[in-house]
């Protein structure tokens, strides 16, 4: 029997959490959202993949994404009933960062991502600047023993240069999308993550182009 597991409320981000992004750099939290859920979420997405629900990343966009990442990837919906109680983290994640960074993040999207067979992801921005899309980046790593030999560390590049984290079983990594410059290094053993993208206001509407009346 199991015991009924309590979801755990993340701590609030720090002064110097804050700092830190702000700064560009990372916040890493271990034992983010419980070893239990990690456990169970790479679980799901095992079977995922076992049922083709991982599609490679970028088809169907041209293929530019595809050249640089090559990972299996799926959106997570809000009702799946396999991740419901990831969902209602990431939704306390997003309260909290909203009242700790005092940005307005009124939505996000979870993707789920599986590297294997050295896949890997070149360094990229998941946002651009000024296009008021994606402003902070949440990852959770779901690899129970991961040994630094088996590669597919997060390698982000701040400030001072790069740093590398390993992928371990309920690491949170944050960061501001527009940031942090990061890539994922080949990995070697099937690796697994989360990553919540939490967004702010709607851009700005087209407006109609004066040229065609
Ligand atoms: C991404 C990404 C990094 C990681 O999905 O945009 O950069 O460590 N992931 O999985
Ligand atoms: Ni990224």
């Amino acid at each position: 029997m199991h015991p009924t597991l309590a979801l755990r409320a993340l701590a609030p981000l720090s002064e110097s959490d804050v700092d830190e992004l702000a700064a560009g750099r990372l916040v890493i939290r271990d034992n983010a959202f419980g070893e239990d859920l990690a456990r169970r979420s790479r679980e799901v997405l095992l079977g995922w993949r076992e049922q083709g629900r991982l599609d490679a990343a970028g088809v169907g966009r041209g293929g530019k994404i595809a050249r640089i990442r090559s990972d299996l990837t799926a959106w997570v919906q809000p009702d799946d009933p396999e991740l419901t109680e990831v969902f209602v983290l990431f939704e306390g994640l997003r309260q909290g960062l909203t009242r700790d960074l005092r940005l307005s993040l009124q939505r996000f999207a979870v993707q789920a991502a599986c590297y294997e067979q050295g896949a890997a992801y070149g360094p990229h921005f998941d946002a651009f600047r000024g296009d008021h899309s994606r402003r902070v980046t949440a990852i959770w790593y779901l690899n129970p023993n991961w040994r630094p030999e088996w590669g597919g560390q997060l390698r982000a590049h701040l400030p001072e240069g790069p740093v590398d984290v390993l992928p371990r079983l309920d690491r949170l990594v944050i960061f501001l999308s527009e940031q942090v410059k990061h890539e994922v290094l080949p990995a070697l053993a099937p690796r697994f993550a989360m990553t919540s993208w939490y967004r702010g206001a709607e851009p700005l509407p087209l407006l109609p182009d004066p040229r065609f009346g």
